[in-house]
């Protein structure tokens, strides 16, 4: 080889070595800026590190440690945040409605229902992994035949992972608490649905005295003074001082899980310092939205003598600090009953058969429980706009409308079940025929597995809420769909509309431009679907429910260490207390824990 040959064969592999040198430099510091795009299971690096940022960007926005936002939210997480954050806690989940409820069958047996509830999907899978004990209203026909004799009874069926412990209520309970107080006065109260709020003393006594026995129950689980007691709902919101009161070292965490209305309209609850006075008994109360939580600020600003630091999210009332934050709340993910579903072109099959959907007929689901707050009936009207408006669209659509029935008894609900059906028969007749009818409404109870099917089975999800705390069929509905298709029409009033931008965002009450959103979801190309669901799947995946309870369960153990920091220092401060250099290492540790 001539010296020219050497110079060159050298040339050759010094820049070899000079490319492997930069991309190995390139990928460092990618991995060093991208901590978290590898762990993302089934997506792009650039779909990885958005998230990521996305994330953190949140995080830092609510002065929460960088850490936590990189965390990959599942059951480990939160088991692994109760050992090390919270050793010892025993977590205590409070609700109206049971996650399982005991029916008994025409031939004598058991049957066990799994009941429509945005919230028990939600707080099902986060006590599984808490292993807690959840107390609830036992309300099923069989529920006092199955439980043991301190009326507990574990539960899921077959995997026994949490204790679930039942109280019971007597009729008049039932009637003034849940029916009257909860579901004709609170309930119409916060949601705006222009539904007359009902309030009646007898009501709110029964509201009051069920509290308290939820109160004295929770006491009587409690294995110490110290549980970490996760209070569900407008069914209880004078539970919490209640709880306050008996167990002061109990970290209270109250989430509401409908909006909260802003003060003018929570003014006319003849009861609204009680209300009040009775959330202030939790450490943080929460809301999916900032909105709903800067409402419930704003009331107390208005009725309570308190402190409101709007830049740490505090109330200071009667001596004691309440968070109000807000937690969106979501769904586990992977959802664990999509393992036993059949693939979507079976769902599609199924479905279609079993309400006899013509071939050549898009399928429209709605599904929730029979409810005046979910815009049923504006989707009718939607559905008949459209017809109008495009008549060519005739017999191309199916609208599936599957609605649990729920609090039937009230006369609000009866008459909406009424109109839901008068309504559906004016469509078929106008525009049905022998071999099509455009809307199918089934008022039954469906089980999760078989609202699944429907979600897989659908070409377009519609959730139209006329109000709505956060609305979890439309994540779900998302969910379900690993193969990227399917269009969701998303109500603005809904809080999931807050986070699942490339849903189609609708107004229920302006049925021209929802019957024109129906036309552009029934017309939408698969590629449009799929980056539109993809994105969508991203979002529920990384905000799943287990990183709602995580951010909830993470500040409460900062409550905690703030409050035993509090107390060693207040045994510094007495008189004679030991002065000098553990003094000021203990002020310094109280500065450093700090919350936000
Ligand atoms: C909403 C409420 C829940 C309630 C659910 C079902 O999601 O926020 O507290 O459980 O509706 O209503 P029901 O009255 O049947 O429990």
């Amino acid at each position: 080889m001539t010296q020219y040959g050497v110079l060159l064969l050298v040339l050759i592999f010094a820049s070899l070595g000079l490319s492997a040198f930069a991309i190995f430099i390139s990928i460092s510091r990618y991995r060093r800026n991208h901590p978290r795009a590898s762990a993302l299971p089934g997506s792009g690096e650039d779909v990885a590190t958005e998230a990521a940022r996305k994330v953190l960007r949140e995080f830092e926005k609510n002065g929460q440690s960088v850490d936590a936002a990189l965390v990959t939210w599942s059951p480990d997480t939160l088991r692994k945040i109760l050992a090390d954050e919270l050793p010892d806690a025993q977590v205590i989940v409070v609700s109206n409605r049971e996650p399982y409820i005991h029916n008994e069958t025409k031939d004598g047996g058991v049957e066990l229902v799994v009941p429509a509830s945005g919230l028990v999907s939600a707080l099902e899978p986060i006590t599984r992994a808490c292993a807690g004990t959840w107390i609830a209203y036992g309300g099923g026909s069989a529920d006092q035949t199955v439980v043991d004799r301190n009326d507990r009874v574990q539960v899921p069926p077959g995997h026994p992972s949490y204790t679930l412990r039942r109280v019971w209520l007597s009729d008049e309970e039932y009637q003034g608490y849940y029916l009257g107080f909860a579901n004709e006065g609170l309930w119409p109260l916060c949601h705006i649905a222009f539904t007359r709020p009902i309030f009646r003393e007898s009501d709110w006594e029964a509201y009051e005295a069920v509290n308290r026995k939820f109160a004295d129950t929770v006491v009587a689980e409690a294995r110490n003074e110290r549980p970490i007691v996760l209070v569900q709902d407008y069914h209880f919101a004078l539970l919490p001082r209640m709880i306050r009161e008996r167990l002061p070292e109990a970290i209270v965490i109250t989430f509401w899980h409908i909006p909260w209305p802003n003060s003018e309209v929570f003014s006319i609850c003849p009861w609204r310092e009680r209300i009040l006075d009775g959330l202030l008994g939790s450490s943080i109360v929460g809301f999916h939205t900032q909105y709903h939580a800067n409402n419930f600020t704003e009331s107390v600003d208005r009725f309570m003598e308190s402190r409101i630091e709007r830049a740490d999210a505090a109330i200071s009332y009667g001596g004691q600090v309440t968070l109000v934050h807000s937690y969106p709340i979501s769904i586990e993910w992977p959802v664990e009953l999509l393992k036993a579903l059949p693939n979507i072109e079976e769902c599609r099959v199924r479905v279609r058969k079993r309400f006899r959907i013509p071939a050549g007929a898009k399928l429209c689901v709605g599904v929730e429980r029979l409810d005046y707050t979910k815009g049923i009936l504006d989707r009718f009207h939607a559905l008949e706009e459209l017809f109008i408006r495009h008549p060519e669209m005739v017999g191309k659509v199916v609208f599936l409308q599957v609605a649990a029935p729920s609090r039937g008894t009230l006369p609000a609900y009866k008459q909406l079940h009424e109109e839901c059906l008068r309504c559906a028969e004016e469509l078929n007749q106008r525009y049905g025929s022998d071999s099509y009818q455009p809307v199918v409404m089934v008022a039954e109870h469906h089980s999760q597995a078989a609202v699944y099917e429907l979600y897989r089975a659908a070409d377009i999800c519609l959730v139209t809420s006329l109000h709505d705390g956060m609305n979890l069929v439309a994540k779900e509905f998302v969910a379900s769909r690993d193969d990227e298709q399917g269009v969701l029409l998303l109500s603005t009033f809904a809080g999931a509309s807050r986070e699942l931008l490339e849903a189609l965002i609708v107004n229920p009450y302006d049925a021209a431009m929802m019957s024109e959103a129906m036309l552009q979801a029934l017309t939408m190309g698969p590629d449009e679907q799929r980056e539109r669901m993809r994105r969508m799947r991203e979002i529920v995946r990384d905000n799943n429910v287990y990183r709602w309870a995580g951010s909830m369960l993470l500040d409460a153990a900062r409550l905690r260490k703030r409050g035993d920091l509090d107390r060693v220092t207040a045994l510094y401060e007495r008189p004679n207390a030991p002065t000098g250099d553990n003094v000021v290492s203990m002020f310094e540790r109280k500065q450093a824990v700090g919350f936000r």
